[in-house]
Parts: structure tokens; C-alpha cells; sequence
């Protein structure tokens, strides 16, 4: 997801709740771009970590231009097994207006001889295809689906809306099951599973797919996969989850301030454990990651006086920033005094934290329970569920 599942998120992702594929946000492909090379942090599971991760990683990059694809399809290692996916999906202008993303769906003439050429070019079962249902309507989606039907792709993932629909309405899980039942290709089904509620209930409706794409449910509650894996919702203390929060603000930085020494950590073992809820498992990677960004060992505790030395800690703007993006989601998933807008517009990352402790305590006053659950409340997917521009 573009702005989200760059290398540091997959890495915390993968020590949280162990998804099994992950796509890397869409590279934007051009004449200039990329050249030579592709950039170091866009897929390094592909290269410098081949086979140190246990995740599989799906490239994904965004152009209506079939030798550009091509192109950087080839600075993919040539005995890369993943696929490399085609996004015809993203709604921007800015990708339609060159008629790329879900712009590629306006022609399913046009559509069926890009992708065609796009397999002939890169061999069977190498290219995926990321769709929405069509461009101005459902309607199109038959005509569209019937052109590639035959073609072997890796895979083909629909998202059940149209560029027209947004992220409004519901997605047309039936039409995607109508997509799995023509398709040679495993189809995979994107929109809205953001629990194992709506999990059964997708697998009801298209009982066809080979696997289902999670892309707002993760950022809601990123414990998503492990909650599907093991049927139940997943509770975590709020020391724990705020070192969790912690360390994805600290990959952040690492991944700004010295990229290469996080690579070569990660390449020699590090940050690769699944810690799922466990106290312990973050603390030690709290450990470590406060070590290499501050120069000594720190894990947060809910006192003050470990809070404060948070200030400590250079953290940069950017990197907090991200952390915020992040919290914007998820806090819909935690009870309501997590939701408080004060939160939100906490200035520093001891601020927040401050205010985090202090909704902790009014929750665990109110419901003498130990341990939050994390769990999607569909209810307030209006406010914190929509991607931008919904
Ligand atoms: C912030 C954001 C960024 C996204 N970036 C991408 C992307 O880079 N590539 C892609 O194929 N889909 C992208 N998507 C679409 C999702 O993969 C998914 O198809 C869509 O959100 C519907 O699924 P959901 O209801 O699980 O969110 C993005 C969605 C959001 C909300």
C-alpha cells in the first residue's frame, strides 16, 4: 500500500502478526525512472535479504507503458520466483491522467493487449495483475475479466469497487467470485476483511478465491493476520503495544538515517522473530532498536519518569510522522479513550505516550481488564476507515 508497506512497516508487520505474501507500494515506472538500478529500499527481500525473511514479496509497479514494465521488470534479480505485479487499480489522477492504474481499464481492448504483451514478454506465470472492477462501471468488469481470462497470470487480485466507487459502497465480493470462476489465474479478493467476521463472510461469498488482500483492515488492527490464523481476537497490554509503536517509529528512522546498517542488520538475523503480542519479544526489540537510533537500551514502561526519557531519543519529525499515520487507523480498533482527538495532536512521541498511559488507565479503571483487545469496530470506519479522498 502506497505510504504504508515500504521495508520498514513489512518489517515490524512481520514481527507483529506474520502475513504470508506483502506487496511493496507501487513503483511508479517512467522514462528516467527507475534507471540502472532499482531503489535499495523498494525491495531488498528481493536481493541483499534474499530468503532471510519468511514473508513472500510481490513488486509492484505502476505504468500503461508495456517496454517500460518490461524494463524494470528486469532489474528484478533474473531468478526472482515472485511475481511482479501490474497495478491497474490506483484511483489518482495522478496515475489515470497517464493512463495508468485503474486508467489502464478504461479500453479492455487496450487493457487485454498490454497485459497480454506484458505475459508474453515476461513468461508464464510471472506477471500479476492488480484490478478494480472497472473504470466508470461494473458493467465493465465481465469484458474486462473475459479478455485476460486465459492468460497465465501469477495471479489476478480484484478489488470489488470502481475507480468511480473510491473506497465508497460495498465491495462486490459476488463479482470477484464471478472473476475466480473464469479466470485461470488464482484469484485473489480485495475490500473490506478486516476481521474474521468479514473473513467468513467473504469465504461464503466467493468460495472460488485462492487468497484475500488486506489493505485498510491491517492498518485498523495490524494484528489482523495473526487473528485470522488463530480464530480469535488478539489482546495485548499497553506497555507492550506502546513499545510495539515504539519500534515501528524507530525502524522508521533507521530506515531514514542509515538504511544500509538496518539492511545488514536484518541480513544477520535481527528483526526477523515473530513477536506477535508477547511482552517480551518487544521489549527486546525495543532493546535494540533504541540501541542502535539512541546509543543505549531503552524499553517503555507506563511510568512517567520512562515516558520522559523518551525525549531522549532522536526520533526524527518524519519518522514520528509516520507513526502517526499509523495511529490514525489503528486507534479505532482499541477502546474509545484511545480515540481522543488529544492523541492525535500530541506534539512528540513522550507526549503521546504521555496521553496513551493516561487512556490506558481510564480503560483499565472502567474495565478492569488487563489487557486491551484489539478488535475492527465497523462502526467507525467512517471516521478512521477511509483511504484519502473518502
Ligand atoms: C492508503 C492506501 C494505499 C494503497 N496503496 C495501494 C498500492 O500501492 N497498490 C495497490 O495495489 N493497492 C493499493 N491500495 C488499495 C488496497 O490494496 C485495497 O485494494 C483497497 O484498499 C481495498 O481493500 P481494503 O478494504 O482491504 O482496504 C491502497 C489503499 C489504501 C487505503
Amino acid at each position: 500500500m502506497e505510504g504504508f508497506t515500504t521495508f520498514p512497516m513489512r518489517l515490524w508487520l512481520n514481527m507483529a502478526a506474520r502475513p504470508t505474501v506483502m506487496t511493496t507500494p507501487f513503483l511508479r515506472v517512467t522514462r528516467a525512472h527507475p534507471e540502472g538500478q532499482l531503489p535499495l529500499l523498494f525491495a531488498p527481500e528481493l536481493f541483499e535479504l534474499r530468503g532471510v525473511l519468511p514473508y513472500a514479496l510481490t513488486p509492484q509497479l505502476i505504468t500503461a507503458d508495456s517496454q517500460l514494465f518490461l524494463r524494470a521488470a528486469q532489474l528484478l534479480p533474473p531468478d526472482v520466483s515472485s511475481a511482479v505485479e501490474l497495478n491497474c487499480g490506483c484511483p489518482s489522477p495522478n496515475s489515470v491522467g497517464r493512463e495508468a492504474g485503474s486508467g489502464i481499464l478504461r479500453d479492455p481492448k487496450a487493457f487485454a493487449a498490454i497485459i497480454s504483451g506484458m505475459v508474453a514478454s515476461l513468461g508464464p506465470h510471472r506477471l500479476a495483475v492488480k484490478m478494480r472492477l472497472g473504470f466508470a462501471s461494473a458493467d465493465e468488469f465481465g469484458p474486462l475479466v473475459q479478455s485476460i481470462a486465459t492468460l497465465p497470470l501469477a495471479r489476478l487480485t480484484v478489488h470489488g469497487r470502481t475507480r468511480a466507487d473510491g473506497y465508497r459502497g460495498k465491495a462486490r465480493w459476488d463479482l470477484i467470485q464471478q472473476a475466480a470462476s473464469v479466470a485461470m489465474a488464482p484469484t485473489w479478493a480485495s475490500g473490506d476483511v478486516c476481521g474474521m467476521e468479514t473473513a467468513a463472510q467473504l469465504q461464503t461469498a466467493a468460495p472460488g478465491i485462492a487468497g484475500v488482500v488486506i489493505g485498510r483492515g491491517l492498518l485498523r488492527n495490524p494484528w489482523i493476520f495473526e487473528e485470522l490464523r488463530s480464530g480469535s481476537h488478539q489482546s495485548i497490554t499497553a506497555a507492550t503495544l506502546a513499545n510495539a509503536l515504539l519500534c515501528f517509529g524507530l525502524l522508521q528512522e533507521l530506515t531514514i538515517t542509515a538504511p544500509a546498517k538496518l539492511i545488514t542488520k536484518v541480513g544477520r538475523g535481527h528483526f526477523a522473530d515473530f513477536c506477535g503480542t508477547s511482552a517480551q519479544g518487544w521489549e527486546r526489540v525495543t532493546a535494540e532498536l533504541t540501541s542502535m537510533v539512541g546509543g543505549y537500551p531503552f524499553i517503555l514502561g507506563t511510568d512517567q519518569v520512562s515516558v520522559r526519557e523518551l525525549a531522549a531519543l532522536p526520533l526524527s519529525p518524519t519518522a514520528w510522522a509516520r507513526v502517526r499515520m499509523l495511529w490514525a487507523y489503528l486507534r479505532s480498533s482499541l477502546p474509545e479513550p484511545f480515540q481522543a482527538p488529544r492523541l492525535m495532536r500530541a506534539r512528540s512521541s513522550s507526549d503521546f505516550f504521555s496521553e496513551f498511559f493516561a487512556a490506558s488507565a481510564s480503560v483499565m479503571n472502567t474495565l478492569g481488564a488487563e489487557t486491551l483487545i484489539l478488535r475492527h469496530q465497523l462502526a467507525l470506519d467512517d471516521c478512521y476507515g477511509g483511504a484519502r479522498g473518502t
